[in-house]
């Protein structure tokens, strides 16, 4: 019985296969790295924590002067700072502030709203003049001085802060809590 014949083997035909391998090989390669990139992109922002911190530390525009008339009662303005990640970039909120001016005087003098004891939001009282924190009851005079007896071992927290073509802007930092100094974290 005849066996049935075997397809004929065309020169070349070798050559053409080892290529077809080898771009089949490189789709491969190229296609990982590629979807590698914005894996990658991500995992070094995510891991990136001087560009996660980036926006403490600059000047952020807080409000127009205007909306602190120079009659020494503070303001309380959130502070929002641009979040930029692999995908998005969107605003959040990162803290509050307190602002007020002096009659006549247009520089502000600006406070951090959070307290030095624990880090709880300090509340202005207008009766009184003064912040109180609910948490644990320590009091601030109006300028952030400390009333004792207070648990928080310091004054409210001073920020800097300068008016650029009407708007004010507030050097936004945190400072360790519960230490008689102020220290930045950085
Ligand atoms: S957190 Fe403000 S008094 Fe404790």
């Amino acid at each position: 019985m005849a066996k049935p014949s075997q397809p004929a083997v065309k020169p070349g035909d070798d050559a053409q296969e080892r290529r077809n391998f080898f771009t089949k090989v490189a789709a491969v390669v190229i296609g990982g790295f590629v979807a590698l990139i914005p894996a990658a992109t991500g995992l070094a922002v995510f891991l990136d924590p001087l560009r996660k911190k980036s926006k403490a530390g600059e000047m952020l525009p807080i409000a127009p002067l205007g909306a602190v008339p120079d009659d020494g009662i503070p303001r309380q303005f959130p502070v929002v700072a641009e979040h930029v990640d692999a995908w998005t970039q969107s605003k959040q909120p990162i803290g509050a502030v307190y602002i007020r001016r002096l009659p006549g005087q247009e520089k502000p003098e600006c406070l951090s709203a959070t307290c030095p004891h624990a880090g709880c939001f300090v509340a202005y009282d207008k009766p009184t003049d003064t912040f109180k924190c609910p948490c644990h009851n320590s009091s601030f005079a109006v300028d952030g001085a400390i009333i004792e007896p207070s648990p928080s071992p310091r004054a409210m927290d001073s920020l800097e802060s300068e008016i650029v073509g009407g708007e004010i802007l507030v050097k936004y930092e945190n400072f360790y809590t519960g230490k008689a100094e102020k220290i930045v974290k950085l």
